[in-house]
């Protein structure tokens, strides 16, 4: 049996611990392995601690492209917002990560892998899940789980063991980033009465004191995939970062959501998602253009389902991959241009243009060049209204008083 483990390493005290107890506790060399998802950091900093408290081995992976392509982009073309307020940036960077961490396991002989997630969160079951589902011989082990140590025993055991406690410890917050998004939790955002202090917030401006002049900016987007911004081609990476800097100076894309977990409990989530918001939003604009009435029905259901099991930490699974198949299909005709207006906070779509559109003036105008055939919409609200007529006759009218939607007779006075 090997004795090394693959850690999820993010620099910060948790992580940093756990190196040293699963040395402890387990009698296992720990592999290191911190992955950038776009969370802005000093990756060959976090590289040197990880072996400075006592790692074997300390890998850093960029992810970024593989995450928008893979994780990011298909999210964005299935519509995916759970619960209607959050674009699920954590919850995409997980799945991600498991398989990243399960390839390392198997690259380097590797009996198991850890994660420093407790056991409230949801991440922990996107973790457990994901690994289990691509490598079921593999130990998962979290120590955060598993050690009980409040907060002020964490530090004192990182104290113990010369591992440096960071500054940011003293924040309240926990904190977590990736491109499509960052979350803030805990500290006063526990009372979901008390809004927001400034000092949660670093990708956004405060709205009120954002430019007093609004910003245009056109996004171009082939089969559901953003490729422009204002005509210039910019790959994925480069073009979310770009909107969350310019969102963001704008203050769009601040997000407060009282969020039910997968765990049974209901959390109070600070979000900021310039660009997941900029993006959906331009996103669901072109699909009205682009899509028919029925496809946009029913493929706001599929969003649903499909937010819902990201979010679930179902990602390896057959419903996953039979859902983004039609979300696939459905984006063929999904090209062309959006034009929105970022103002102070808001975020609005101004204009779309599509060579696929369905929007179609001749039929849509009252001025000239009117080619809708209004003589024939006699015929059709007849014929819509058939059912409609007979029920009423045979049942409605003579239940009428008290039913919801039948107002009684109006008494006249006097
Ligand atoms: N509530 C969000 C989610 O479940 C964000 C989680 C943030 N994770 C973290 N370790 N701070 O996806």
């Amino acid at each position: 049996m090997s004795n090394k483990v693959v850690l999820a390493y993010s620099g910060g005290l948790d992580t940093s611990v756990a190196i040293q107890w699963l040395k402890e506790n387990y009698d296992l060399d720990v592999i290191a392995l911190t992955i950038d998802v776009g969370n802005e950091r000093d990756f060959s900093a976090i590289k040197q601690k990880a072996l400075k408290v006592g790692a074997v081995k300390s890998l850093v992976i960029d992810a970024r492209d593989l995450f928008v392509k893979y994780f990011v982009f298909p999210s964005l073309q299935a519509d995916a917002v759970y619960e209607g307020q959050y674009p699920l940036a954590t919850a995409l960077s997980r799945p991600l990560m498991a398989k990243l961490l399960v390839d390392t396991a198997l690259e380097e002989g590797a009996s198991a892998i850890a994660h420093g997630c407790t056991g409230k969160g949801n991440d922990q079951v996107r973790f457990d899940v994901g690994v289990s589902a691509l490598a079921p011989n593999l130990r998962i082990i979290a120590p955060a789980r598993e050690w009980g140590m409040t907060r002020e025993e964490t530090i004192e055991y990182a104290r113990r063991h010369d591992i440096p406690v960071p500054i940011t410890v003293a924040s309240p917050y926990s904190i977590d980033e990736c491109l499509w998004g960052r979350s803030i939790e805990c500290g006063v955002l526990e009372d979901p009465w008390a809004e927001p202090p400034d000092d949660v917030f670093a990708w956004t401006k405060a709205p009120a004191q954002a430019p007093d002049k609004p910003v245009y900016i056109e996004i171009g987007f082939e089969k559901g995939v953003p490729v422009t911004v204002d005509g210039k081609e910019v790959a994925g990476v480069g073009l979310i970062q770009q909107l969350n800097e310019l969102a963001g100076s704008h203050g769009v894309g601040r997000i407060d959501h009282i969020e039910n977990r997968l765990v049974g409990i209901k959390s109070r989530e600070i979000y900021e998602a310039p660009a997941a918001v900029v993006l959906l939003q331009a996103h669901l604009a072109l699909e009205a253009m682009t899509l028919a009435k029925d496809q946009l029905r029913f493929k706001q259901r599929v969003a649903q389902e499909y937010a819902d099991l990201i979010y679930n930490g179902l990602w390896f699974t057959s419903l996953h991959q039979d859902l983004a198949a039609y979300v696939q299909s459905s984006q063929r005709h999904v090209s062309g241009t959006v034009r929105l207006k970022l103002f102070k906070g808001s975020c609005q779509v101004v204009g779309r243009k599509s060579p696929k559109s369905l929007y179609n003036l001749s039929l849509a105008t009252y001025d000239k060049g009117d080619l809708f055939d209004q003589s024939a919409a006699a015929g059709f609200i007849h014929l819509w209204g058939l059912p409609v007529r007979t029920q009423a006759q045979v049942q409605l009218l003579e239940e009428a008083e008290g039913r919801s939607g039948i107002i009684p007779p109006v008494k006249e006075e006097g």
